[in-house]
């Protein structure tokens, strides 16, 4: 399908499900903003908990809060209706802190074919959720949480929180050409399998030759790679424990062990940052 195709039917989906007048959020509350070009919806609070089809979702292994936590939740698919099959490849969604995750539609609908299944949790700003541990912040206003996670393999970088807005995009290789893997010199399928993992696990909050949207940590490619100036070993490290490399109060990134991100998986990642710093 054309991409004009696409952003007419993302629209007209978009403003049939909603056609309604969506009141503005109150004094002090947020709202969740769901858009696709100049095409801009908000969804209060309020309005997105009060739906008939918001229940009390249980998650187990919260990945944030690091405890089980109960949460008010409507159904992502239900939010996003039938803009949800209209040919678009992914979901950009952006949070207050400069993460930014790109999440492929093929695993946000996994669900119909008994996948893990993906929820907007709200967080009541009359009754606000606690603070992160070691942040000064909730999860809030919104939080996508995910239900049997397992079934679709769903990373962490996956559940973003202090969620703002979900917007309609094409797939990261797409939009961004100069992620793609290309030249053949060498043996590249090691770096072309590298590139599904990075996106899952890393360009939420690195840009990569300016390709990406996540502003949390540096560009990991320009002006320098860190393949350029750590060795593969440091580096190995630093991916899977940071905290082991070097270590601060304000330190931000989390470690990937060996569940979320297999050693063949790191293997790949390495090979293809190795790959992008190569001479251009
Ligand atoms: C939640 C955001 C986040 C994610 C996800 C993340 N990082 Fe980071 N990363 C950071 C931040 C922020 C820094 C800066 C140091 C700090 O505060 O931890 C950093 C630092 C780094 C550095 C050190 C750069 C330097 O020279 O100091 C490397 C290398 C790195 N990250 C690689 C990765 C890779 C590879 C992945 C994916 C497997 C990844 N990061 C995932 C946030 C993230």
């Amino acid at each position: 399908m054309e991409f004009g195709d696409q952003r007419r039917k993302v629209v007209s989906a978009m403003l049939a499900g909603w056609l309604w007048l969506i009141p503005a959020a109150s004094a002090g509350e947020a709202a969740l903003k769901l858009s696709f070009g100049e095409t801009v919806l908000s969804f209060p609070q309020a309005i997105l908990g009060a739906r008939p089809d918001a229940i009390d979702l249980t998650i187990e292994k919260d990945p944030a809060y690091q405890r089980p936590m109960t949460y008010r939740a409507v159904p992502l698919l239900a939010i996003l209706g039938t803009a949800a099959d209209a040919g678009v490849d992914t979901i950009e969604a952006r949070a207050t802190d400069g993460f930014v995750s790109q999440l492929p539609m093929s695993l946000l609908t996994s669900s119909r074919s008994g996948g893990a299944v993906p929820w907007i949790a709200i967080e009541d700003p009359k009754a606000p959720w606690p603070n992160l541990p070691g942040k000064s912040q909730s999860a809030g206003p919104f939080f996508l949480v995910w239900q049997n996670p397992h079934a679709s393999n769903v990373g962490p970088e996956q559940w973003p929180y202090a969620l703002v807005e979900l917007t309609f995009v094409e797939s990261p290789a797409h939009r961004w050409p100069q992620l793609a893997v290309t030249t053949s010199a060498g043996e590249i399928a090691p770096a072309q399998r590298g590139l599904p993992v990075f996106v899952k696990h890393c360009l939420a909050c690195h840009k990569l030759d300016g390709a990406g949207e996540g502003t949390m940590g540096p560009d990991l490619s320009r002006p320098m790679s860190p393949t350029a100036y750590m060795t593969p070993d440091g580096l190995r490290k630093l991916i899977r424990d940071p905290k082991g490399v070097r270590t601060w109060p304000d330190q931000k990134m989390s470690g990937f062990n060996e569940k979320v991100l297999p050693a063949s998986d790191l293997d790949d990642l390495v090979a293809y940052l190795t790959y992008m710093a190569r001479p251009k």
